[in-house]
């Protein structure tokens, strides 16, 4: 518990060094008890500089997605509220579909590792251990189910914005749902309703994002490595996993708000991400055609718009056809 304090205390502090004293002090231990804690949080991965006569300064934090990491950086009122940390866990879209009935409105996993994490299709997702965010909520709004059909596409939004807000990066969305940095996917996104069989009724949406953050290029599987990319291979650098998921479910939590009500201002952000429009394309029907198209617009409902070689235009959904660039994923 002393621990959590101190931590909570040198944060406050994070430029200057907050002296022993002080702390103790603060929190009514003793000088042997704050130096304990500190050694404790040392042993944790902080790296803590102390100097004589001024005290203690949090130089890094290790770089692990537990409440602790994540809480000091959340600022939400209802998406992460209630917020469960996991070290592994099969999917934490499972977890959530799982427990949905004890869970809260609003109530999110996150885990380190997922040893069956599950990405749209039916395809599996790689989840390994210390690298990316696999994190899902759970939300209960009372509407009709066509009305949810966009929920993914404004999921995409809030990760972009979420990524924004801890990077120096800018995110691009290729339509549908994935987001794309120097043409490389970094993150996927599944979302799941469950709907009640009598009533047609929507109970719940699980919405599960799978975030690559500190995966080098060889850590990918070869069949993906030619479109699969991290966080840090498009800044050359580490990125701290805890602050970023607190950022991701900032914005989630902000997007939330504005999707029940009036949908705020998502679709033009949305377009304005979207790197489809104005490429050419090859969609990918369900029965295996292939064809070749002009992507024009993203549609008011989300939808893309495509121009045929014949000229005609057509609007289509995603449950319908997947996009590829002409050659690659992108281009
Ligand atoms: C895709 O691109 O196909 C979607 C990938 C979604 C992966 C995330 S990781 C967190 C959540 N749990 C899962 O099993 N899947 C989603």
């Amino acid at each position: 518990m002393s621990k959590q304090k101190i931590l909570a205390l040198l944060r406050q502090n994070p430029e200057g060094y907050t002296s022993g004293e002080a702390m103790s002090r603060q929190l009514g231990i003793s000088r042997a008890a704050v130096s304990k804690a500190v050694s404790g949080l040392r042993q944790e991965g902080y790296d803590i500089h102390s100097v004589t006569n001024r005290g203690y300064r949090l130089v890094s934090g290790p770089d692990r997605l537990t409440a602790g990491e994540i809480e000091p950086w959340l600022h939400v009122d209802h998406i992460g509220a209630a917020l469960e940390c996991f070290e592994t866990i099969d999917s934490t879209n499972n977890y959530l579909k799982r427990e949905a009935h004890r869970l809260p409105d609003g109530a999110v996993a996150v885990a380190n590792e997922q040893t069956g994490g599950r990405g749209r299709l039916g395809r599996s997702f790689q989840s390994p251990k210390d690298a990316g965010i696999y994190m899902s909520a759970l939300v209960r709004p009372n509407i009709p189910p066509e009305r949810a059909l966009n929920f993914t596409a404004f999921v995409a939004v809030a990760v972009c914005e979420g990524i924004e807000a801890a990077t120096d990066l800018q995110p691009q969305i290729k339509w549908t749902n994935d987001i794309v940095l120097e043409k490389r996917k970094v993150c996927g996104i599944l979302t799941e309703m469950s709907i009640e069989g009598e009533s047609g009724a929507l109970q719940s949406i699980v919405t599960g994002i799978g975030l690559n953050v500190n995966q080098r290029l060889e850590d990918f599987p070869e069949d993906i490595r030619d479109i699969a990319g991290s966080l840090a291979m498009a800044t050359g650098k580490p990125v701290q996993r805890g602050r970023l998921t607190a950022e991701v479910l900032n914005a989630l939590d902000r997007m939330y708000a504005a999707w029940l009500s009036d949908g705020g201002d998502y679709l033009e952000k949305y377009r304005a991400r979207c790197l489809t429009v104005g490429r050419e394309v090859r969609l990918l029907r369900a029965d295996g055609r292939q064809e070749p198209a002009r992507a024009v617009a993203v549609a008011e409902d989300f939808g893309l718009v495509v121009r045929h070689p014949d000229g005609r235009e057509e609007k289509v959904t995603s449950g319908e056809v997947s996009v590829r660039g002409l050659w690659g994923y992108v281009d």
